[in-house]
């Protein structure tokens, strides 16, 4: 079965064929982030405009790539929650138009079930049920995958999701937008016991909270440069990144150990961060654990997540017709369309 996959959540446009869920023939995507860079973040009414211009290409771009016409695939799947509702609406209009101009299934995906998805491509024989860490810039959440298309979202962020916390604490260390992989890349040559930073408590040991330690690293750029003194970046860099991957490695091994996994994963934008990486293997042989992460290719936006999740969406039976709405927010555990 070949579905042609379509997604337009954030900043990038991208379309992928995948062939019986686990096989990418194809897959494009078109980022947008050297504009959004310009004002510091994503602008929403830019990125719809730019997915508008681009959608029609991209698509193109994927059929041609993998050599098929578009009369030749089986279903049409889309992200249509959550992310920003006007980018999603470009990409869930052009779907839906496809699959009726064609006669073609239509399969909602979730954007955050298509991350962890993006584990099946690269692992052929990788499958549930086992415990991820979703890390992206809008989440940060302990998952119970039960099944292909069965989550139970055991903890999350009460208030920055991990790469908005990376992007901000990049913010005032100075490097551009998106600044995750800045810091990522800084604290590689710094000395990561320089500075204490705080572990913030919250009341579910399975919840994170990363916005007092963003405040901690603004607080602690001013305070150093009142008193003329210069900080010291890569180091601040790596005393961030290590206490971000320490907070999300003990709460998440501490949730796989007492539901008794054998097999962990990762997913999301931040499950590029090297140092996660690196924290959670460690972690996992600790404890003779299997541990599952995409490569760095398939860690950020891009459509092949999605056609892979919408192939187990589908034999779920979860297709959409076309009075399909995309949605700003929406639960992991219970999607609705
Ligand atoms: O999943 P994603 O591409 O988009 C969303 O669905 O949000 O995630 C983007 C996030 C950004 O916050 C970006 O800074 C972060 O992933 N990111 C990283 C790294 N690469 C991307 N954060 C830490 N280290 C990295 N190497
Ligand atoms: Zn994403």
């Amino acid at each position: 079965m070949d579905i042609l996959a379509i997604e337009s959540s954030c900043d990038e446009t991208a379309a992928a064929i995948i062939r019986d869920g686990r096989e990418m023939i194809s897959s494009v995507v078109a980022t947008q982030i050297e504009e959004h860079r310009l004002y510091g973040g994503v602008v929403p009414e830019i990125a719809s405009r730019r997915h508008c211009e681009s959608i029609c290409g991209v698509v193109n771009e994927a059929l041609e790539k993998a050599g098929i016409s578009a009369s030749d695939i089986d279903a049409i799947a889309v992200s249509f929650a959550p992310g920003l509702v006007g980018a999603l609406l470009v990409g869930v209009n052009f779907a839906k138009g496809l699959a009726f101009s064609l006669n073609k299934p239509l399969i909602p995906v979730h954007h955050i079930r298509g991350h962890i998805a993006a584990n099946y491509l690269a692992h052929n024989g990788f499958e549930p049920p086992y415990m991820c860490l979703v890390v992206s810039g809008s989440h940060s959440h302990i998952v119970n995958v039960k099944s292909y298309t069965e989550f139970e979202t055991l903890g999350r962020t009460i208030d920055d999701a991990a790469g908005e916390a990376f992007d901000k604490a990049a913010r005032a260390m100075g490097f551009p937008y998106p600044g995750g992989i800045f810091i990522d890349n800084a604290s590689k040559t710094g000395d990561s016991s320089k500075y204490k930073l705080p572990k913030p408590h919250t009341p579910n040991p399975y919840d994170f909270s990363f916005s007092g330690l963003k405040t901690a690293v603004i607080n602690l750029i001013h305070n150093t440069e009142q008193r003329g003194e210069e900080v010291d970046v890569n180091s601040l860099a790596a005393c961030f990144q290590k206490t971000v991957c320490e907070m999300l490695t003990e709460k998440f091994i501490a949730a796989a150990l007492e539901n008794n996994c054998k097999k962990i994963a990762l997913a999301g934008g931040v499950a590029a961060n090297s140092g996660l990486r690196g924290e959670l293997s460690a972690a996992a042989e600790k404890h003779g654990m299997e541990f599952f992460v995409p490569p760095l290719s398939l860690c950020g936006d891009n459509a092949a997540m999605i056609g892979c999740q919408g192939y187990y969406e589908f034999k779920a039976g979860n297709i959409a017709g076309t009075d399909l709405n995309a949605y700003a927010t929406m639960s992991l555990d219970e999607v609705n369309f």
